[in-house]
């Protein structure tokens, strides 16, 4: 079971004060009143598993059960407290002590996901491994129902604390792997009545918790008659509120488009191949990589699996050095390059997708990748993979760039928008810059590794990028903090260990 974490600045009638109101209150009554209009079809379904994830005190548990569609209740929260308020409203539900990033649930055990006023407060960098996370539990079929609080435009005022607006909700999802069924904004009357009172969704401190406080009777009867009319109005599909201080969405898990990668890399095959000899700091950076994963793999014998191996520059190196190596990558160019490059081992060298390698487990020494996890759809499930397929005491050698160095801040936040926005408008020259689905920094990758069951044992900083490629090269070998500093991929070591005997 995780472990409690702590709970800021909350008063210690916190979970109680929610319990005593979220039964009857016109907004809590409203809002489910929404999230039914939203779920419609889905809500008609029987049998089905249903997880709250920061369930609370399991009013929202408890309202679901009494649909009477659901055979198996679930709940987690970061709060003992909560837990047992949930325990004494809903006995039969499956409670946990946990946070989004670690559901403790079989994949795809549930047909509805509910996320009730916690993406906002999910730390950034724990953002994306949440997302996974919830999409990984959902069933294929199934449907995440999302609350958050919303504005006209997105604010981050802490790290775990954000308002939404509806188009970065709907990017933050999407790169999460979900498509959007619904988006809405909410509650729009009340909200706009708070706006001329200068009221809006602000950070929860020492006198505010996002508790509605007891409700005078003028107050439910307008508020419930006002929400109970937006509910209506969202009963239809097509329909959406342009304003409100929440916003729902309903989102199924996005079918994998396994082309992209594989399309862009067949387009740019040659040209990233040939990159390796240029005399750029690109082509420094690519040589550096290349011989820092041949450093810490070692000599063989032994088999060793490289995923995402372009045009086979290490399978290779590594062929040279005494492995018996194979190689997947998705692009069929790539595929052709590497059995060109090393024709005896060519059977063992094909296409496959590194999130479903086609590989029994436990059949490797080693699992390299390069240059290729910044572009997997699922991270965790690459890493699972590439996990599942080294034995233990294997090890796993894997580099990703380093999203927090003010180079690559610089790339993915500034020129690859702006240059995808300018090819959009004028489709000539190479293809658009793939976009990269987790922004993450180095240390919640290395958290990602270990959450797979692998020890991290080394991490290599590589660059620094742009400079030129003498002073580059100059900074790297100095081995000092500014190199560190200014590295632009890492190349981590990480073994699995072997098992207890
Ligand atoms: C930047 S290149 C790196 C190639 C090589 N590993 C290197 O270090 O030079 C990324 C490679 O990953 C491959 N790739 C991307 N997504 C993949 C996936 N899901 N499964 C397998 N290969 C993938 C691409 O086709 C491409 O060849």
């Amino acid at each position: 079971m995780a472990e409690q974490r702590e709970l800021t600045a909350l008063p210690p009638d916190y979970y109680r004060s929610i319990a005593r109101v979220e039964q009857q209150h016109w907004w809590h009554c409203g809002m489910r009143d929404i999230a039914a209009s939203l779920l419609e079809g889905r809500l008609a379904r029987d049998c089905q598993a249903v997880l709250d994830v920061g369930c609370g005190t399991g009013g929202y548990l408890e309202w679901l059960k009494a649909t009477g569609r659901f055979a198996r209740l679930a709940g987690i929260d970061i709060s003992a407290e909560a837990l047992e308020l949930t325990h004494e409203r809903v006995p039969d539900a499956e409670l946990a002590l946990a946070g989004a990033s670690e559901i403790p649930f079989a994949d795809q055990s549930f047909d509805l996901v509910a996320l009730n006023d916690v993406l906002q407060h999910i730390h950034e960098d724990e953002l994306a491994a949440s997302l996974a996370e919830l999409r990984r539990v959902l069933h294929p079929d199934g449907a995440l129902i999302l609350r958050t609080n919303g504005a006209h435009h997105s604010r981050r005022d802490a790290a775990d604390w954000r308002v939404y607006d509806t188009q970065t909700l709907r990017a933050e999802l999407e790169r999460g792997g979900f498509s959007i069924e619904r988006i809405t904004h909410a509650n729009a009357v009340l909200s706009a009545w708070g706006e001329l009172r200068g009221r809006a969704p602000r950070l929860p401190g020492a006198d505010s918790h996002g508790i509605p406080g007891p409700a005078g009777g003028l107050a439910t009867a307008v508020g419930s008659r006002v929400l109970g009319l937006e509910a209506r109005l969202l009963r239809s599909h097509d329909r959406a509120l342009p304003f409100g201080h929440t916003l729902f969405a309903l989102a199924t898990p996005a079918s994998r488009p396994r082309s992209g990668p594989g399309e862009f890399f067949d387009e740019e095959s040659v040209r990233y191949d040939n990159v390796y000899e240029a005399s750029s700091a690109g082509g420094f950076i690519l040589r550096a990589r290349l011989a820092t994963a041949l450093q810490l793999i070692g000599d063989g014998p032994g088999n060793v699996l490289d995923a995402g191996m372009g045009g086979g520059r290490l399978v290779e190196e590594l062929d040279r050095c005494g492995w018996t190596v194979s190689g997947v990558d998705i692009s069929e160019r790539m595929v052709a390059l590497a059995q060109r490059r090393l024709p005896k081992r060519r059977e063992s060298l094909r296409q496959g997708d590194l999130e479903a390698l086609p590989f029994d487990d436990e059949c490797f020494d080693v699992a390299v990748t390069t240059g290729a996890l910044e572009y997997a759809i699922d991270l965790r499930q690459a890493i699972g993979e590439l996990t599942r397929v080294v034995r233990p005491g294997g090890r796993v050698v894997a580099s990703f760039p380093d999203y927090a160095a003010p180079f690559t801040v610089a790339q993915m936040r500034l020129w690859y928008p702006a240059v995808r926005l300018v090819k959009r408008a004028a489709p000539i020259g190479r293809p658009s810059p793939q976009p990269r689905e987790h922004l993450l920094s180095p240390v919640a990758f290395a958290r990602l590794l270990e959450a797979a069951g692998l020890v991290v044992d080394s991490v290599v900083p590589l660059g620094p990028r742009p400079l030129p490629q003498v002073v580059a090269r100059r900074f790297a070998r100095s081995g000092s903090r500014v190199a560190e500093l200014l590295a632009t991929q890492l190349v981590i070591s990480a073994h699995r260990p072997a098992e207890a005997s």
